[in-house]
């Protein structure tokens, strides 16, 4: 790889984030993702605020209803540039209000009504893919700014650096394998827009061994200590996304990374993972006609050592990084990023088209 290869790749896998990936591991590796998406105006904008005070930021929900301590923006991600609370008296002086899309009632009455203050920017955050987020009505022009997985969102969620150069090239080590290809899934609802990755599993299992984890088909949801063991114990890893958006990437291929394992991914096209990734980290199953075709050649890699390492070779590039276990709430890190944002953001937006610009394909 060149330098200038190189250069290009690392602007592209800075954009490769946490959230999707924020998975909350006790929703098991069915990350809820992400969504937003906007068209906004951009025009300065003097606000009418003391600018040497903190701007406050209030989150008119709790998302799904779970708390955390707002000290850990501070902790884990060094963000403490804004207050941020949770009590809504505070509302007329905010910066910054999120709301939590499905948090919000189908009517919006439970939203903030009357004048809005002219400096306060209302924030949509959403960490579910267009397939499984509610379409209400009423939201266009409501918003300020998207907080979202979406490279085109005002707040972009995935901006913490997965995968990154690294200047010593430490020797890899392959784990132990002793599993050919491995799938943990937890949710097998067909109504969500699972069916795809169902179906194709179904036709690769017919031609390649595939051990199953997780409780949609063994009942039993994996420990916190055994994700990456897990993984890392399979010389392939399923990386089916539940449904297929653009920017839709999620833990589902960081997790296999991190494990030391080859993602077999399955979701937007390869030019999307390709923003992200480097191209040699993956093998997507558009590449191949079929499921068939597909599993023929993961039992052909099986054999031929030499060229399933080619597939680690990325590993002297880059190096990439665990996910924070150690936080157990997918929401902590969008929020800190929009206190972060709004602390910085001067200008002036609103969002007009929410739906059409987050359920666009391309
Ligand atoms: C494995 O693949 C390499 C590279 O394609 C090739 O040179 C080698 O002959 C193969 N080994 C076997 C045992 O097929
Ligand atoms: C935020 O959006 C609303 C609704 O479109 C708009 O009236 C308001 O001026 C915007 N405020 C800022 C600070 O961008």
């Amino acid at each position: 790889m060149t330098t200038s290869n190189k250069t290009m790749l690392m602007a592209k896998v800075a954009a490769f984030g946490l959230v999707c990936s924020l998975v909350t591991f006790c929703l098991y590796f069915e990350p809820s993702s992400n969504v937003c998406g906007s068209t906004s105006v951009k025009v300065k904008h003097h606000v009418g605020v003391d600018p040497n005070e903190k701007p406050i930021v209030l989150l008119w929900y709790w998302p799904l209803g779970v708390k955390f301590d707002f000290k850990d923006c501070l902790k884990y991600y060094n963000i403490d540039s804004c207050v941020l609370t949770a009590d809504r008296s505070l509302y007329n002086k905010a910066q910054g209000v999120i709301f939590y899309h499905k948090n919000i009632a189908w009517n919006l009455n439970d939203m903030p009504q009357g004048l809005r203050p002219a400096f306060q920017k209302w924030i949509w955050f959403n960490v579910e893919s267009p397939t499984n987020t509610g379409r209400k009505m009423g939201m266009d022009n409501l918003f300020n700014l998207t907080l979202s997985y979406r490279r085109d969102a005002g707040i972009i969620v995935r901006n913490e650096l997965t995968i990154r150069e690294t200047e010593n090239t430490e020797d890899f080590v392959l784990p132990k394998k002793d599993k050919l290809v491995c799938w943990i899934v937890s949710n097998k609802d067909k109504r969500t827009g699972t069916l795809v990755r169902e179906n194709y599993f179904e036709e690769l299992s017919k031609h390649i061994d595939i051990r199953l984890f997780g409780r949609a088909h063994t009942r039993r949801q994996l420990g916190y200590n055994e994700y990456y063991p897990t993984i890392g114990s399979c010389k392939f890893y399923l990386a089916f996304e539940n449904s297929i958006h653009r920017d839709y990437i999620t833990e589902k291929v960081n997790g296999p990374l991190v494990a030391g394992t080859v993602p077999v991914v399955l979701g937007p096209p390869r030019a999307n993972y390709e923003q992200f990734l480097p191209s040699d980290a993956f093998i997507h199953v558009n590449d191949f006609p079929n499921p068939k075709a597909l599993a023929e050649f993961l039992l052909h890699l099986d054999k031929n050592n030499t060229e399933y390492m080619r597939y680690f070779e990325w590993r002297k590039f880059y190096s990439v990084t665990p996910h924070l276990l150690s936080i157990n709430n997918e929401f902590t890190q969008p929020i800190c990023l929009a206190c972060d944002h709004i602390s910085k953001d001067q200008n002036f937006h609103v969002v007009h088209d929410l739906f059409s610009w987050y359920s666009q394909k391309k």
